[in-house]
Protein backbone atom coordinates (compact mmCIF):
# COMPACT_ATOMS: atom_id res chain seq x y z
CA UNK A 1 0.00 0.00 0.00
CA UNK A 2 2.09 2.74 -0.94
CA UNK A 3 0.78 6.66 -2.69
CA UNK A 4 1.76 6.54 -6.34
CA UNK A 5 0.29 10.32 -6.98
CA UNK A 6 -0.16 13.64 -5.32
CA UNK A 7 -3.18 15.15 -6.35
CA UNK A 8 -2.23 18.03 -8.17
CA UNK A 9 -0.30 15.58 -10.52
CA UNK A 10 -3.55 13.16 -11.58
CA UNK A 11 -4.81 13.97 -14.98
CA UNK A 12 -5.80 12.67 -18.51
CA UNK A 13 -2.43 11.41 -19.31
CA UNK A 14 -3.00 9.01 -16.58
CA UNK A 15 -6.51 7.62 -17.62
CA UNK A 16 -6.41 3.85 -17.89
CA UNK A 17 -3.50 3.39 -15.32
CA UNK A 18 -4.02 2.08 -11.92
CA UNK A 19 -2.95 4.65 -9.36
CA UNK A 20 -3.17 5.53 -5.39
CA UNK A 21 -3.63 8.38 -3.54
CA UNK A 22 -3.62 9.42 0.18
CA UNK A 23 -5.35 12.34 2.14
CA UNK A 24 -8.07 13.67 3.98
CA UNK A 25 -11.89 13.50 2.87
CA UNK A 26 -12.86 17.18 1.55
CA UNK A 27 -16.01 16.15 0.82
CA UNK A 28 -18.50 13.24 0.80
CA UNK A 29 -21.86 12.64 -1.57
CA UNK A 30 -23.92 9.92 -1.28
CA UNK A 31 -25.51 9.99 -4.64
CA UNK A 32 -27.63 6.63 -3.42
CA UNK A 33 -25.85 3.78 -4.74
CA UNK A 34 -23.05 5.57 -5.94
CA UNK A 35 -20.78 7.44 -3.04
CA UNK A 36 -18.44 10.42 -4.10
CA UNK A 37 -15.34 11.55 -2.57
CA UNK A 38 -12.92 14.73 -2.64
CA UNK A 39 -9.86 13.45 -1.67
CA UNK A 40 -7.46 16.62 -0.57
CA UNK A 41 -3.52 16.77 0.03
CA UNK A 42 -1.72 19.47 -0.15
CA UNK A 43 -1.28 19.34 -3.73
CA UNK A 44 -5.16 19.46 -3.97
CA UNK A 45 -8.26 18.01 -5.26
CA UNK A 46 -9.09 14.38 -6.68
CA UNK A 47 -12.80 12.81 -7.43
CA UNK A 48 -12.96 9.30 -6.39
CA UNK A 49 -15.57 7.35 -6.79
CA UNK A 50 -17.27 4.54 -4.84
CA UNK A 51 -19.65 1.38 -6.51
CA UNK A 52 -21.84 -0.90 -4.25
CA UNK A 53 -20.51 -3.88 -6.98
CA UNK A 54 -17.38 -3.91 -4.66
CA UNK A 55 -18.90 -4.41 -1.27
CA UNK A 56 -16.45 -4.48 1.30
CA UNK A 57 -14.98 -1.40 -0.48
CA UNK A 58 -18.45 -0.02 -0.70
CA UNK A 59 -19.17 -0.39 3.06
CA UNK A 60 -15.65 1.26 4.07
CA UNK A 61 -17.10 4.20 2.31
CA UNK A 62 -20.43 4.62 3.40
CA UNK A 63 -19.03 4.90 6.81
CA UNK A 64 -16.13 7.17 6.42
CA UNK A 65 -16.92 11.17 7.37
CA UNK A 66 -15.63 14.28 6.27
CA UNK A 67 -11.76 14.84 7.10
CA UNK A 68 -11.34 11.47 7.47
CA UNK A 69 -7.61 10.14 6.43
CA UNK A 70 -7.60 7.65 3.59
CA UNK A 71 -5.54 5.55 1.50
CA UNK A 72 -7.33 4.61 -2.03
CA UNK A 73 -6.54 3.13 -5.23
CA UNK A 74 -8.08 2.34 -8.33
CA UNK A 75 -8.58 3.48 -12.04
CA UNK A 76 -8.53 6.65 -13.86
CA UNK A 77 -11.42 7.17 -16.37
CA UNK A 78 -12.34 10.41 -18.20
CA UNK A 79 -15.15 12.24 -16.17
CA UNK A 80 -18.80 11.83 -17.59
CA UNK A 81 -19.50 14.59 -19.86
CA UNK A 82 -21.30 17.30 -18.35
CA UNK A 83 -18.92 16.85 -15.03
CA UNK A 84 -15.46 18.18 -15.70
CA UNK A 85 -14.43 20.69 -13.13
CA UNK A 86 -12.34 23.53 -14.65
CA UNK A 87 -11.14 24.48 -11.08
CA UNK A 88 -9.23 21.40 -10.36
CA UNK A 89 -6.26 20.49 -11.91
CA UNK A 90 -7.72 16.75 -11.84
CA UNK A 91 -10.62 18.28 -12.88
CA UNK A 92 -10.72 16.26 -16.38
CA UNK A 93 -10.60 12.87 -14.84
CA UNK A 94 -11.95 10.71 -11.72
CA UNK A 95 -10.64 7.77 -10.09
CA UNK A 96 -12.94 4.06 -9.73
CA UNK A 97 -11.97 3.22 -6.77
CA UNK A 98 -10.73 -0.46 -6.21
CA UNK A 99 -9.25 -0.54 -2.52
CA UNK A 100 -10.42 1.99 0.22
CA UNK A 101 -8.17 2.00 3.70
CA UNK A 102 -9.14 4.76 6.67
CA UNK A 103 -5.97 5.87 7.67
CA UNK A 104 -7.74 7.66 10.67
CA UNK A 105 -10.76 8.94 11.77
CA UNK A 106 -11.65 11.99 12.38
CA UNK A 107 -14.20 13.95 15.16
CA UNK A 108 -17.43 16.08 13.45
CA UNK A 109 -15.08 19.30 12.95
CA UNK A 110 -16.48 22.63 15.09
CA UNK A 111 -16.45 24.09 11.83
CA UNK A 112 -16.04 23.31 7.77
CA UNK A 113 -13.38 24.10 6.15
CA UNK A 114 -14.62 25.53 2.98
CA UNK A 115 -16.63 27.91 4.66
CA UNK A 116 -14.15 29.13 7.25
CA UNK A 117 -16.17 33.27 7.42
CA UNK A 118 -18.69 31.59 9.29
CA UNK A 119 -16.42 30.63 11.99
CA UNK A 120 -14.79 33.48 14.48
CA UNK A 121 -10.96 34.12 14.75
CA UNK A 122 -11.41 32.45 18.19
CA UNK A 123 -12.68 28.92 16.94
CA UNK A 124 -10.31 29.30 14.27
CA UNK A 125 -6.97 29.97 16.27
CA UNK A 126 -8.81 27.31 19.06
CA UNK A 127 -8.74 24.46 16.65
CA UNK A 128 -5.58 26.16 14.32
CA UNK A 129 -4.58 22.70 12.98
CA UNK A 130 -7.74 22.58 11.01
CA UNK A 131 -7.89 26.01 9.87
CA UNK A 132 -4.34 25.68 8.42
CA UNK A 133 -5.84 22.93 6.43
CA UNK A 134 -7.48 25.31 4.59
CA UNK A 135 -6.48 26.16 1.06
CA UNK A 136 -6.04 30.29 1.50
CA UNK A 137 -4.30 29.40 4.75
CA UNK A 138 -1.75 26.63 3.00
CA UNK A 139 -1.15 29.62 0.20
CA UNK A 140 -0.37 32.21 2.87
CA UNK A 141 2.33 29.94 4.23
CA UNK A 142 3.34 28.34 1.20
CA UNK A 143 3.80 31.65 -0.67
CA UNK A 144 5.86 32.96 2.96
CA UNK A 145 8.17 30.02 2.59
CA UNK A 146 8.79 30.87 -1.44
CA UNK A 147 9.38 34.67 -0.40
CA UNK A 148 12.27 33.55 2.38
CA UNK A 149 13.70 31.37 0.07
CA UNK A 150 13.80 34.09 -2.70
CA UNK A 151 14.99 36.65 -0.14
CA UNK A 152 18.15 34.14 1.35
CA UNK A 153 18.91 33.43 -2.15
CA UNK A 154 19.14 37.85 -3.04
CA UNK A 155 21.18 38.57 -0.04
CA UNK A 156 23.59 35.21 -0.45
CA UNK A 157 23.64 36.22 -3.78
CA UNK A 158 25.31 39.58 -2.52
CA UNK A 159 27.72 38.43 -0.22
CA UNK A 160 25.87 38.04 2.55
CA UNK A 161 26.05 35.83 5.88
CA UNK A 162 23.37 34.94 7.56
CA UNK A 163 24.49 35.10 11.93
CA UNK A 164 21.54 33.86 14.60
CA UNK A 165 21.96 36.35 17.39
CA UNK A 166 20.47 35.37 21.01
CA UNK A 167 16.88 35.63 22.04
CA UNK A 168 18.12 34.88 26.19
CA UNK A 169 19.72 38.33 26.58
CA UNK A 170 19.09 42.46 27.97
CA UNK A 171 16.78 44.98 26.60
CA UNK A 172 16.71 46.54 23.11
CA UNK A 173 15.43 49.85 23.46
CA UNK A 174 13.06 49.84 20.34
CA UNK A 175 10.27 51.20 22.79
CA UNK A 176 7.82 48.54 23.64
CA UNK A 177 7.87 46.98 26.91
CA UNK A 178 10.43 43.63 27.08
CA UNK A 179 9.17 40.51 28.06
CA UNK A 180 11.23 38.83 30.72
CA UNK A 181 12.88 35.40 31.14
CA UNK A 182 13.79 34.76 34.88
CA UNK A 183 17.25 33.40 35.96
CA UNK A 184 17.22 30.13 38.04
CA UNK A 185 21.19 31.03 38.49
CA UNK A 186 21.01 34.53 39.31
CA UNK A 187 17.74 34.62 41.49
CA UNK A 188 16.15 38.01 41.04
CA UNK A 189 17.64 38.58 37.81
CA UNK A 190 16.00 38.16 34.63
CA UNK A 191 16.67 37.54 30.71
CA UNK A 192 14.60 39.83 28.35
CA UNK A 193 13.52 38.54 25.00
CA UNK A 194 14.95 40.69 22.14
CA UNK A 195 12.73 43.39 21.09
CA UNK A 196 14.91 43.21 17.79
CA UNK A 197 19.03 42.18 17.43
CA UNK A 198 19.88 45.56 16.97
CA UNK A 199 22.59 45.71 19.53
CA UNK A 200 23.91 42.57 18.30
CA UNK A 201 24.19 43.03 14.86
CA UNK A 202 26.10 46.19 15.77
CA UNK A 203 28.24 44.10 17.78
CA UNK A 204 29.20 42.18 14.68
CA UNK A 205 30.11 44.78 12.16
CA UNK A 206 32.63 46.00 14.85
CA UNK A 207 33.36 42.18 14.85
CA UNK A 208 34.38 42.42 11.02
CA UNK A 209 31.20 40.94 9.32
CA UNK A 210 30.84 43.45 6.83
CA UNK A 211 27.27 41.85 5.35
CA UNK A 212 24.44 40.30 7.80
CA UNK A 213 21.09 38.84 7.96
CA UNK A 214 18.95 37.13 9.74
CA UNK A 215 15.41 35.83 9.84
CA UNK A 216 15.41 36.66 13.53
CA UNK A 217 12.40 36.62 16.09
CA UNK A 218 11.37 39.55 17.35
CA UNK A 219 9.09 40.29 21.00
CA UNK A 220 7.48 43.16 22.09
CA UNK A 221 4.84 43.20 24.79
CA UNK A 222 2.75 46.30 23.38
CA UNK A 223 -0.98 46.96 22.16
CA UNK A 224 -1.61 44.58 19.53
CA UNK A 225 -3.45 45.87 16.24
CA UNK A 226 -4.06 43.97 12.88
CA UNK A 227 -0.57 44.53 11.99
CA UNK A 228 1.34 43.94 14.96
CA UNK A 229 2.23 40.07 17.07
CA UNK A 230 3.96 39.79 20.29
CA UNK A 231 6.16 37.86 18.83
CA UNK A 232 6.90 38.71 14.97
CA UNK A 233 9.75 37.92 12.44
CA UNK A 234 11.96 40.56 11.27
CA UNK A 235 14.30 40.40 7.59
CA UNK A 236 16.85 41.63 9.98
CA UNK A 237 20.15 43.72 7.98
CA UNK A 238 23.14 45.32 8.83
CA UNK A 239 26.46 46.57 6.36
CA UNK A 240 29.50 48.33 7.43
CA UNK A 241 31.22 50.85 5.15
CA UNK A 242 27.73 51.55 3.37
CA UNK A 243 25.48 54.47 3.47
CA UNK A 244 21.74 55.47 3.16
CA UNK A 245 21.28 55.42 -0.58
CA UNK A 246 23.44 52.36 -1.04
CA UNK A 247 20.76 49.97 1.59
CA UNK A 248 18.08 52.12 -0.06
CA UNK A 249 18.87 50.80 -3.62
CA UNK A 250 19.65 47.38 -2.13
CA UNK A 251 16.56 46.98 -0.75
CA UNK A 252 14.09 48.66 -3.33
CA UNK A 253 16.62 46.08 -5.55
CA UNK A 254 15.15 42.97 -3.06
CA UNK A 255 11.92 43.96 -2.22
CA UNK A 256 10.83 44.04 -6.13
CA UNK A 257 12.94 40.60 -6.87
CA UNK A 258 10.60 38.66 -4.27
CA UNK A 259 7.64 40.84 -5.68
CA UNK A 260 8.42 39.53 -8.94
CA UNK A 261 9.61 35.73 -8.35
CA UNK A 262 6.68 35.02 -5.96
CA UNK A 263 3.83 36.97 -7.30
CA UNK A 264 4.53 37.96 -11.07
CA UNK A 265 4.48 41.70 -9.91
CA UNK A 266 6.35 44.19 -11.50
CA UNK A 267 6.50 46.93 -8.66
CA UNK A 268 7.17 50.73 -9.86
CA UNK A 269 9.44 53.40 -8.76
CA UNK A 270 10.01 53.91 -4.77
CA UNK A 271 10.23 57.48 -4.65
CA UNK A 272 11.67 59.43 -1.66
CA UNK A 273 9.73 61.68 0.46
CA UNK A 274 10.80 63.32 3.39
CA UNK A 275 9.36 63.05 6.97
CA UNK A 276 8.36 66.72 6.95
CA UNK A 277 6.66 66.58 3.74
CA UNK A 278 4.66 63.30 4.60
CA UNK A 279 3.43 64.91 7.62
CA UNK A 280 2.43 68.17 5.87
CA UNK A 281 0.45 66.09 2.57
CA UNK A 282 -0.85 62.85 4.49
CA UNK A 283 -0.86 63.81 8.57
CA UNK A 284 1.17 60.44 8.63
CA UNK A 285 4.51 59.40 8.09
CA UNK A 286 3.45 55.62 6.24
CA UNK A 287 1.11 57.29 3.62
CA UNK A 288 -0.84 55.35 1.14
CA UNK A 289 0.49 56.75 -1.85
CA UNK A 290 -2.05 55.12 -3.94
CA UNK A 291 -4.51 57.34 -2.55
CA UNK A 292 -4.65 60.62 -4.36
CA UNK A 293 -6.40 62.75 -1.44
CA UNK A 294 -3.92 65.50 0.43
CA UNK A 295 -4.14 67.68 3.02
CA UNK A 296 -3.80 71.26 2.17
CA UNK A 297 -2.31 73.32 4.83
CA UNK A 298 -5.05 76.44 5.37
CA UNK A 299 -3.99 77.69 8.35
CA UNK A 300 -2.92 81.41 7.64
CA UNK A 301 -5.96 82.35 6.01
CA UNK A 302 -7.60 82.31 9.20
CA UNK A 303 -5.37 84.49 11.44
CA UNK A 304 -8.07 87.37 11.39
CA UNK A 305 -11.49 85.20 11.30
CA UNK A 306 -14.31 85.37 13.62
CA UNK A 307 -15.16 81.62 13.31
CA UNK A 308 -13.52 80.83 16.82
CA UNK A 309 -12.95 76.92 15.98
CA UNK A 310 -10.51 78.31 13.38
CA UNK A 311 -9.40 81.35 14.78
CA UNK A 312 -7.98 79.91 17.87
CA UNK A 313 -5.81 77.27 16.08
CA UNK A 314 -4.70 79.57 13.09
CA UNK A 315 -2.92 81.76 15.93
CA UNK A 316 -1.68 78.88 17.95
CA UNK A 317 2.06 77.62 16.89
CA UNK A 318 1.45 73.97 18.02
CA UNK A 319 -2.33 74.05 15.61
CA UNK A 320 -2.78 73.07 12.54
CA UNK A 321 -5.50 74.15 9.82
CA UNK A 322 -5.89 71.51 7.15
CA UNK A 323 -8.38 70.92 4.56
CA UNK A 324 -8.81 67.64 2.28
CA UNK A 325 -10.62 68.48 -0.83
CA UNK A 326 -12.45 65.21 -2.10
CA UNK A 327 -13.40 65.43 -5.84
CA UNK A 328 -17.09 64.61 -6.68
CA UNK A 329 -17.39 63.90 -3.40
CA UNK A 330 -21.06 65.42 -2.98
CA UNK A 331 -22.17 61.80 -3.59
CA UNK A 332 -21.37 61.28 0.12
CA UNK A 333 -24.44 61.49 1.96
CA UNK A 334 -25.39 63.74 5.32
CA UNK A 335 -25.31 60.05 7.35
CA UNK A 336 -21.89 59.37 5.83
CA UNK A 337 -20.55 62.92 6.80
CA UNK A 338 -22.35 62.52 10.17
CA UNK A 339 -20.05 59.36 10.59
CA UNK A 340 -17.29 60.68 9.62
CA UNK A 341 -17.25 63.27 11.94
CA UNK A 342 -18.01 60.69 14.64
CA UNK A 343 -15.30 58.82 13.11
CA UNK A 344 -12.67 61.79 13.42
CA UNK A 345 -13.92 62.43 17.19
CA UNK A 346 -11.78 58.86 17.81
CA UNK A 347 -9.15 60.78 17.62
CA UNK A 348 -9.93 63.50 19.57
CA UNK A 349 -11.05 66.11 16.60
CA UNK A 350 -14.17 67.79 18.13
CA UNK A 351 -15.30 68.04 14.99
CA UNK A 352 -15.82 68.17 11.55
CA UNK A 353 -16.29 71.13 9.47
CA UNK A 354 -17.49 70.78 5.61
CA UNK A 355 -18.20 72.69 2.45
CA UNK A 356 -20.09 71.32 -0.39
CA UNK A 357 -18.79 73.25 -3.30
CA UNK A 358 -21.84 73.35 -5.93
CA UNK A 359 -21.27 76.30 -8.17
CA UNK A 360 -18.09 77.76 -7.75
CA UNK A 361 -19.17 80.89 -9.96
CA UNK A 362 -21.29 82.25 -7.13
CA UNK A 363 -19.40 83.03 -4.51
CA UNK A 364 -20.68 82.22 -0.58
CA UNK A 365 -24.37 81.32 -2.44
CA UNK A 366 -22.96 78.58 -4.43
CA UNK A 367 -21.57 77.00 -1.53
CA UNK A 368 -23.43 74.46 1.01
CA UNK A 369 -21.99 74.04 4.72
CA UNK A 370 -22.69 74.45 8.27
CA UNK A 371 -19.88 77.01 8.95
CA UNK A 372 -19.68 79.53 6.09
CA UNK A 373 -22.16 82.05 8.02
CA UNK A 374 -19.25 82.21 10.31
CA UNK A 375 -16.65 82.90 7.92
CA UNK A 376 -16.15 86.32 6.06
CA UNK A 377 -16.80 86.62 2.25
CA UNK A 378 -12.73 87.64 1.59
CA UNK A 379 -11.57 84.43 3.64
CA UNK A 380 -13.84 82.26 1.59
CA UNK A 381 -13.07 83.59 -1.61
CA UNK A 382 -9.21 82.92 -1.00
CA UNK A 383 -9.86 79.31 0.37
CA UNK A 384 -11.82 78.80 -2.48
CA UNK A 385 -8.93 80.22 -4.76
CA UNK A 386 -6.12 78.44 -2.47
CA UNK A 387 -7.97 75.09 -2.40
CA UNK A 388 -8.73 75.21 -6.21
CA UNK A 389 -12.17 74.32 -5.60
CA UNK A 390 -14.05 72.65 -8.56
CA UNK A 391 -18.16 72.08 -8.83
CA UNK A 392 -19.33 68.91 -7.10
CA UNK A 393 -16.50 68.37 -4.44
CA UNK A 394 -16.76 68.07 -1.35
CA UNK A 395 -14.29 69.57 1.67
CA UNK A 396 -13.43 68.77 4.51
CA UNK A 397 -11.33 70.56 7.28
CA UNK A 398 -9.27 70.10 10.70
CA UNK A 399 -8.67 72.44 12.95
CA UNK A 400 -7.34 72.10 16.20
CA UNK A 401 -3.76 70.23 17.88
CA UNK A 402 -1.11 69.66 15.12
CA UNK A 403 -0.87 65.43 15.95
CA UNK A 404 -5.20 65.46 16.75
CA UNK A 405 -5.49 67.28 13.24
CA UNK A 406 -3.03 64.74 11.54
CA UNK A 407 -4.24 61.96 13.19
CA UNK A 408 -7.79 62.44 11.99
CA UNK A 409 -7.25 64.02 8.77
CA UNK A 410 -4.47 60.90 8.14
CA UNK A 411 -7.16 58.53 9.06
CA UNK A 412 -10.33 60.06 7.36
CA UNK A 413 -8.32 60.53 4.16
CA UNK A 414 -8.27 56.32 3.85
CA UNK A 415 -11.73 56.06 5.12
CA UNK A 416 -12.62 58.38 2.37
CA UNK A 417 -10.96 56.91 -0.62
CA UNK A 418 -12.03 53.84 0.44
CA UNK A 419 -15.21 54.38 0.57
CA UNK A 420 -14.95 56.22 -2.79
CA UNK A 421 -13.34 53.88 -4.39
CA UNK A 422 -10.61 56.26 -5.34
CA UNK A 423 -7.42 54.52 -5.44
CA UNK A 424 -5.35 55.19 -8.37
CA UNK A 425 -3.31 51.86 -8.96
CA UNK A 426 -2.58 48.19 -6.92
CA UNK A 427 0.75 48.82 -5.51
CA UNK A 428 2.51 51.92 -3.95
CA UNK A 429 5.85 52.15 -1.89
CA UNK A 430 8.03 54.67 -0.74
CA UNK A 431 10.57 55.68 1.28
CA UNK A 432 10.07 58.05 3.89
CA UNK A 433 13.36 59.90 5.05
CA UNK A 434 14.91 62.85 6.83
CA UNK A 435 13.22 61.85 10.13
CA UNK A 436 13.94 63.73 12.73
CA UNK A 437 16.15 62.86 15.57
CA UNK A 438 13.75 63.42 18.73
CA UNK A 439 10.31 64.01 19.68
CA UNK A 440 8.64 65.05 22.78
CA UNK A 441 6.74 62.14 24.53
CA UNK A 442 3.44 63.36 26.91
CA UNK A 443 5.74 64.10 29.77
CA UNK A 444 7.46 66.19 27.69
CA UNK A 445 11.24 64.73 27.70
CA UNK A 446 12.88 64.05 24.41
CA UNK A 447 12.39 59.94 22.86
CA UNK A 448 14.30 59.11 19.60
CA UNK A 449 11.76 58.36 16.81
CA UNK A 450 13.96 55.51 15.68
CA UNK A 451 16.10 54.15 18.14
CA UNK A 452 18.92 55.85 19.95
CA UNK A 453 21.61 54.16 17.78
CA UNK A 454 19.88 56.14 15.06
CA UNK A 455 23.10 58.97 13.18
CA UNK A 456 22.14 62.25 13.53
CA UNK A 457 22.78 64.34 10.42
CA UNK A 458 24.44 67.15 12.71
CA UNK A 459 27.59 67.22 14.78
CA UNK A 460 27.52 66.53 18.07
CA UNK A 461 27.42 70.67 18.99
CA UNK A 462 24.73 71.29 16.59
CA UNK A 463 22.86 68.24 18.47
CA UNK A 464 23.32 69.70 22.08
CA UNK A 465 22.16 73.05 21.10
CA UNK A 466 18.60 72.00 18.87
CA UNK A 467 17.76 68.42 20.06
CA UNK A 468 14.07 68.70 18.50
CA UNK A 469 15.22 70.21 15.17
CA UNK A 470 17.98 67.78 14.37
CA UNK A 471 17.58 65.25 11.41
CA UNK A 472 18.56 62.22 10.85
CA UNK A 473 20.12 59.34 8.35
CA UNK A 474 17.22 56.93 9.09
CA UNK A 475 14.72 55.71 6.40
CA UNK A 476 11.20 53.64 6.08
CA UNK A 477 9.65 51.94 3.86
CA UNK A 478 6.26 52.34 3.22
CA UNK A 479 4.03 50.00 1.10
CA UNK A 480 0.27 50.61 0.51
CA UNK A 481 0.37 52.32 4.04
CA UNK A 482 1.63 50.19 5.52
CA UNK A 483 5.35 50.71 7.13
CA UNK A 484 7.22 47.53 5.68
CA UNK A 485 10.33 48.28 7.28
CA UNK A 486 12.92 50.48 8.82
CA UNK A 487 16.43 51.00 9.92
CA UNK A 488 19.63 53.75 9.84
CA UNK A 489 22.98 54.96 9.44
CA UNK A 490 24.39 54.38 12.69
CA UNK A 491 26.25 56.20 15.38
CA UNK A 492 29.91 54.60 15.50
CA UNK A 493 31.20 57.44 17.25
CA UNK A 494 30.95 57.09 21.14
CA UNK A 495 31.05 60.71 21.45
CA UNK A 496 27.81 61.11 19.45
CA UNK A 497 26.55 58.13 21.24
CA UNK A 498 27.00 59.61 24.59
CA UNK A 499 25.57 63.39 23.27
CA UNK A 500 22.42 60.70 22.39
CA UNK A 501 21.96 58.83 25.45
CA UNK A 502 22.74 62.07 27.58
CA UNK A 503 19.54 63.95 26.19
CA UNK A 504 17.50 61.16 26.82
CA UNK A 505 18.96 61.27 30.57
CA UNK A 506 20.73 58.19 30.06
CA UNK A 507 23.53 58.69 32.03
CA UNK A 508 27.48 56.74 31.52
CA UNK A 509 26.85 54.46 34.20
CA UNK A 510 23.28 53.52 33.51
CA UNK A 511 24.59 53.26 29.58
CA UNK A 512 27.37 51.00 30.48
CA UNK A 513 24.57 48.93 32.61
CA UNK A 514 22.45 48.75 29.85
CA UNK A 515 24.53 48.06 26.65
CA UNK A 516 28.01 48.50 27.85
CA UNK A 517 28.97 45.80 25.42
CA UNK A 518 27.92 48.15 22.27
CA UNK A 519 29.61 51.08 23.48
CA UNK A 520 32.71 48.87 24.12
CA UNK A 521 32.51 47.15 20.83
CA UNK A 522 32.37 51.32 19.76
CA UNK A 523 35.44 51.87 21.33
CA UNK A 524 37.56 49.59 19.67
CA UNK A 525 37.38 49.81 16.13
CA UNK A 526 33.92 49.82 14.92
CA UNK A 527 33.26 50.99 11.08
CA UNK A 528 30.30 52.98 9.98
CA UNK A 529 27.72 50.95 9.48
CA UNK A 530 24.05 51.13 9.00
CA UNK A 531 21.60 48.62 8.31
CA UNK A 532 17.53 48.23 8.42
CA UNK A 533 14.49 45.64 9.11
CA UNK A 534 12.25 44.75 7.21
CA UNK A 535 8.48 43.43 9.12
CA UNK A 536 8.47 39.48 7.37
CA UNK A 537 4.84 38.71 8.75
CA UNK A 538 3.86 41.88 7.30
CA UNK A 539 5.26 42.02 3.95
CA UNK A 540 4.16 38.70 3.38
CA UNK A 541 0.09 39.88 4.97
CA UNK A 542 0.55 42.72 2.14
CA UNK A 543 1.84 39.69 -0.65
CA UNK A 544 -1.23 37.35 0.48
CA UNK A 545 -3.61 40.67 0.71
CA UNK A 546 -4.47 39.64 4.12
CA UNK A 547 -6.20 41.87 6.67
CA UNK A 548 -4.12 40.77 9.49
CA UNK A 549 -0.75 39.52 10.17
CA UNK A 550 -2.50 36.63 11.90
CA UNK A 551 -3.31 35.37 8.78
CA UNK A 552 0.09 34.66 7.88
CA UNK A 553 1.58 33.62 11.00
CA UNK A 554 0.97 29.41 11.97
CA UNK A 555 0.51 29.90 15.49
CA UNK A 556 -0.18 33.33 16.32
CA UNK A 557 -1.36 35.13 19.55
CA UNK A 558 -4.92 36.86 20.24
CA UNK A 559 -5.53 40.55 20.43
CA UNK A 560 -4.27 40.30 24.47
CA UNK A 561 -1.87 38.15 23.78
CA UNK A 562 -2.48 34.72 24.37
CA UNK A 563 -2.39 31.40 22.11
CA UNK A 564 -5.91 29.68 22.14
CA UNK A 565 -4.25 26.46 20.71
CA UNK A 566 -2.04 25.64 23.53
CA UNK A 567 -3.95 27.77 26.26
CA UNK A 568 -0.57 30.21 26.96
CA UNK A 569 0.71 32.00 28.91
CA UNK A 570 -0.05 29.27 31.66
CA UNK A 571 0.74 28.96 35.02
CA UNK A 572 3.68 27.40 36.50
CA UNK A 573 4.18 24.69 39.41
CA UNK A 574 4.85 26.03 42.68
CA UNK A 575 8.47 23.72 42.25
CA UNK A 576 9.21 25.40 39.34
CA UNK A 577 8.76 28.95 40.73
CA UNK A 578 10.06 28.02 43.83
CA UNK A 579 13.34 27.21 41.80
CA UNK A 580 13.10 30.66 40.47
CA UNK A 581 12.80 32.38 43.48
CA UNK A 582 9.35 33.73 42.48
CA UNK A 583 6.56 34.33 44.97
CA UNK A 584 3.40 36.27 44.29
CA UNK A 585 1.94 39.36 45.61
CA UNK A 586 -1.21 41.10 45.47
CA UNK A 587 -2.39 38.52 43.42
CA UNK A 588 -3.62 34.26 44.36
CA UNK A 589 -2.12 32.07 42.58
CA UNK A 590 -4.45 29.62 41.26
CA UNK A 591 -4.08 26.63 42.25
P1 LIG B 1 11.42 48.73 13.89
O1 LIG B 1 11.08 48.80 15.33
O2 LIG B 1 10.93 49.83 12.99
O3 LIG B 1 13.00 48.75 13.69
O4 LIG B 1 10.95 47.34 13.30
C1 LIG B 1 11.21 47.00 11.95
C2 LIG B 1 9.96 46.47 11.29
O5 LIG B 1 9.43 45.36 12.02
C3 LIG B 1 8.02 45.34 11.88
N1 LIG B 1 7.39 45.30 13.21
C4 LIG B 1 6.42 44.45 13.57
N2 LIG B 1 5.76 43.51 12.91
C5 LIG B 1 4.83 42.80 13.56
N3 LIG B 1 4.51 42.96 14.85
C6 LIG B 1 5.13 43.92 15.58
N4 LIG B 1 4.82 44.06 16.88
C7 LIG B 1 6.13 44.72 14.95
N5 LIG B 1 6.93 45.73 15.36
C8 LIG B 1 7.69 46.06 14.30
C9 LIG B 1 7.61 46.58 11.13
C10 LIG B 1 8.82 47.46 11.28
O6 LIG B 1 8.95 48.35 10.19
N6 LIG B 1 16.18 47.49 14.95
C11 LIG B 1 15.33 48.32 14.12
C12 LIG B 1 15.66 48.17 12.66
C13 LIG B 1 16.95 48.83 12.28
O7 LIG B 1 17.18 49.99 12.66
O8 LIG B 1 17.73 48.17 11.57
C14 LIG B 1 13.87 47.93 14.35
O9 LIG B 1 13.55 46.95 14.98
O10 LIG B 1 7.40 46.23 9.77
P1 LIG C 1 -19.39 74.12 16.81
O1 LIG C 1 -19.10 75.58 16.95
O2 LIG C 1 -18.61 73.24 17.75
O3 LIG C 1 -20.86 73.79 16.74
O4 LIG C 1 -18.85 73.75 15.36
C1 LIG C 1 -19.27 74.39 14.18
C2 LIG C 1 -18.82 73.55 13.01
O5 LIG C 1 -17.39 73.42 13.02
C3 LIG C 1 -19.37 72.13 13.00
O6 LIG C 1 -19.63 71.79 11.64
C4 LIG C 1 -18.24 71.29 13.55
O7 LIG C 1 -18.27 69.99 13.00
C5 LIG C 1 -17.01 72.06 13.06
N1 LIG C 1 -15.88 71.92 13.97
C6 LIG C 1 -15.88 72.06 15.32
N2 LIG C 1 -14.64 71.85 15.82
C7 LIG C 1 -13.86 71.56 14.77
C8 LIG C 1 -12.48 71.22 14.62
N3 LIG C 1 -11.65 71.16 15.66
N4 LIG C 1 -12.00 70.97 13.36
C9 LIG C 1 -12.83 71.04 12.30
N5 LIG C 1 -14.13 71.36 12.38
C10 LIG C 1 -14.65 71.60 13.59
Amino acid sequence: MKRTHKCNQINSSLIGQEIAVAGWIHRRRDHGGVIFFDIRDEGGLVQVVYNPDLEDTFSIAESCRNEYVVFSAGIVRERPEGTVNDNLSSGEVEIVASDLEILNHSKPLPFQLDEYTSAGEETRLKYRFLDLRRSEMQQNLRLRSNASTYLRDYLNNKEFIEIETPLLTKATPEGARDYLVPSRTFPGSFFALPQSPQLFKQTLMASGFEKYYQFAKCFRDEDLRADRQPEFTQLDIELSFTDADEIMNLITEMIRDVFKKTLDIDLDKFPKITYREAIEKYGIDKPDLRNPLELLEVKSLFKNCDFKVFNDPANDEDSRIAAIRVPNGKSLTRKQIDDYTAFVGNYGAKGLAYIRVEDPSKGKEGLQSPIIKFIEDEIIESLMKNLDAKEGDIIFFGAGKRNIVNDSLAALRDLVAKDLDLLTCEWAPCWVIDFPMFEKNNSGNLTPLHHPFTAPKCSVEDLKIDPLGALTDAYDVVLNGTELGGGSVRIHDQEMQRTVLNLLSIDDDEAEEKFGFLISALQHGCPPHAGLAIGFDRMIMLMTDSDSIRDVIAFPKTQTASCLLTDAPGQAAQDQLDELHIRFHGLEKEE
